[in-house]
């Protein structure tokens, strides 16, 4: 039995769900999205990633088509019209189907934007086994636009570098820019060295994730010391500890870097630690 999606107003069966081929998100990536996670048929931090579409969508002078509140009932219908327990909401918002082809922005008031949202189950999300093991990552040169502070749709760089990754033998990519690592191919980087949790400060070079600022929250509550500051794969190489944060990975450990293990190769106590803390916390919040 397929998914019930909804697409510019209507909850349809997900063969029946079209866009045009002349929307803007389909011919020039004019567009953006957002994944939120379900956890026991909850929605979570809901608020963060309607916040974070909301400044995507202006930077990009896209109209806001949905307020906060429509944008909650249509994830919490979709949530139960799908019976999902775990798993995540995806959210598109692009620029529209003007009729035709033309790099010229259509005008506003004719071409309304397009919204898409579907539903991913994945049962026992929290669970995840690769929590006990961690992930390999490969570095690759970060070649991707100046702002990814955006939430766009130009995903083809960092789906190469998955690809890349899994080449190698590795589960994903961090992306190097001037010798120091941006973020991961669809996640924010950290690493732990005597204690201190170290990940790059916030700007257009990378998204400002929604789990990053909670799990750096949670980490200042529990008196761990956070630097915000670029780090270098070498330095990922002598850390104690790598991790991971996104909306679908939640805190996630990274136990080897180009091929060389991180610490003693295994899960380290503050990655654990802080995925405890935010499954947690993430729980009792979530709405
Ligand atoms: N990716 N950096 C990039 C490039 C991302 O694509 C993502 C999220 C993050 C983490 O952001 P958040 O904590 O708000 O999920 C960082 C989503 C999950 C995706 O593309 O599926």
């Amino acid at each position: 039995m397929g998914r019930t999606v909804y697409v510019n107003g209507a909850y349809l069966p997900e063969n029946q769900a079209h866009v045009s081929i002349f929307d803007r998100g389909f011919l020039m990536a004019d567009g953006v999205y957002e994944v939120t996670s379900v956890l026991d048929g909850k929605l979570v931090d809901f608020d963060g990633h309607v916040a974070r579409l909301a400044r995507s969508l202006s930077e990009l002078d896209i109209e806001n088509p949905l307020t906060a509140d429509e944008l909650l009932d249509i994830h919490r219908e979709l949530v139960r019209l799908n019976d999902v327990v775990d798993g995540g909401v995806y959210l598109q918002i692009t620029r529209g189907a003007p009729g035709d082809r033309d790099f010229v922005f259509p005008d506003p008031e004719e071409t309304k934007p397009t919204v898409v949202l579907f539903t991913q189950s994945k049962p026992g999300l929290a669970d995840s086994p690769v929590a006990k093991t961690g992930i390999k990552v490969i570095s690759i040169d970060d070649i991707r636009w100046g702002r990814r502070d955006i939430k766009t749709v130009q995903l083809l760089y960092p789906s190469m570098g998955k690809m890349m990754a899994k080449k190698a033998g590795c589960d994903d990519a961090w992306m190097v820019e001037d010798g120091h690592v941006t973020e991961g191919t669809s996640n924010n980087a950290y690493i732990v060295k005597g204690g201190k949790i170290i990940t790059r400060n916030l700007s257009t070079d990378i998204l400002h994730g929604i789990t990053r600022a909670a799990v750096l929250a949670f980490a200042r509550e529990a008196q761990m010391v956070v630097e915000e500051r670029p780090f270098t794969i070498q330095e990922a190489q002598d850390a104690d500890e790598a991790f991971i944060t996104s909306a679908s990975m939640f805190v996630m450990p990274v136990v080897e870097v180009d091929g060389a293990a991180v610490g003693t190769g295994t899960p380290g106590p503050v990655a654990a630690r802080l995925r405890e803390i935010y499954l947690e916390e993430s729980r009792k919040a979530a709405i």
